[in-house]
């Protein structure tokens, strides 16, 4: 196992108490595996990532439970050695390229630096190792784009470069927040094809943070599904998708736009929204939304398996899985 979370918990102090934003967090990721954390916005879906990279730099947060990482302990992990395994071993890329490059320099030189800051090699290696992997994410004539600044290139361009300067020391888990947000369809398609190109090539591992269960289905492997900071499914995306155990799931699922034309850039059809962390109710909190509420869920569901899931809720928990035409229930 590359990555193994257990009881991942990132509390921030918020209006002077420490507030769990996300709690009891649990998933694993494989080699040469996609793993998809989906969820509406404030689902905690960054915070989870931040927390695994140990780049949760608030004054006074709590980080607790596990992180391991090709079985080494990386909670309490001091913040040297942290860094010395960010680019190294694990990369990260955003949704906003603008803040993996500074304007000043090209990003050919940006790449051979983050390169030379991890290996030993001349500069002229470095550029050609360089233009190599720019080769390698799809940028036609490497060498010019080599040699111009962020500002100067596509959106599109810019995201192949972040994601060439992250793939730069070959880690073994690149995490990707939203890369694909800021960008067209075409574009956005072509990004995916090239994390699913990535563990061929690179043998790499993928946590792919999205809000778009469009992007989990053609790109995951496996799903795990965050809802106020809570785990509310995981599983293998294929069984996820062909029977959801958890009613947010099938209500995302029912929010995917058509596989053509333009992607909302929210979730739209689920009525309401997710508590606050700091206003999180002690049952299940995805029950104020829920059509299938009922009394048993004013405790917090565990997780429990159901078909080839996890899922927290108390339907499937009483043995009861959801009837196949929630979706247009959950509409009404
Ligand atoms: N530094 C912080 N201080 C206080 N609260 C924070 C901080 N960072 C995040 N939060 C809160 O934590 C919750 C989870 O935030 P997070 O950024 O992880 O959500 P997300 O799932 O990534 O959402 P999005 O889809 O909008 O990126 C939100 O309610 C957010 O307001
Ligand atoms: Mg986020």
């Amino acid at each position: 196992m590359l990555l193994a979370v257990r009881d991942l918990t990132v509390a921030l102090p918020i209006g002077g108490r420490l507030v769990p934003i996300v709690e009891s967090v649990s998933f694993t990721l494989g080699a040469r595996e996609i793993l998809g954390i989906v969820g509406e916005s404030g689902s905690g879906k960054s915070v989870t990532s931040l927390a695994v990279m140990g780049l949760i730099d608030v004054p006074g947060a709590r980080v607790s439970g596990s992180v391991r990482f090709r079985g080494r302990e990386l909670v309490g992990l001091a913040p040297r050695a942290y860094r010395a395994l960010r680019g190294r071993e694990i990369a990260m890329i955003f949704q906003d390229p603008m803040t993996a490059f500074t304007p000043v320099y090209t990003v050919g030189r940006q790449i051979d630096e983050q390169i030379r800051a991890h290996q030993k090699i001349s500069r002229t290696d470095a550029r050609a190792r360089t233009v190599r992997l720019l080769g390698d994410m799809g940028v036609p004539d490497p060498e010019r784009v080599a040699g111009r600044h962020p500002h100067q290139l596509s959106g599109g361009l810019r995201q192949r470069a972040m994601i060439a300067m992250a793939l730069s020391c070959n880690p073994a888990l690149l995490i990707a927040d939203e890369p694909t947000t800021a960008l067209d369809v075409t574009v956005q398609a072509q990004i995916l094809d090239l994390l699913r190109g990535l563990r061929r090539e690179y043998g790499s591992s993928v946590l792919l943070i999205t809000h778009d269960m469009g992007v989990v289905a053609e790109t995951c492997d496996r799903t795990l599904v965050l809802y106020s900071g809570l785990v509310a499914e995981r599983g293998p995306t294929g069984a996820l998708f062909a029977q959801p155990g958890h009613p947010y799931t099938a209500a995302l699922l029912d929010s995917i736009p058509p596989l053509h034309g333009p992607r909302p850039a929210r979730l739209p059809s689920i009525p309401g929204s997710p508590p606050a962390p700091a206003e999180r109710p002690a049952g299940c909190p995805f029950a104020p939304r829920c059509v299938y509420v009922q009394d048993s869920c004013a405790v917090r569901p565990p997780l429990v398996a159901c078909g080839e899931q996890d899922v927290a809720c108390v339907l499937p928990a009483e043995g009861r899985p959801l009837p196949p035409r929630f979706v247009s229930e959950m509409r009404a």
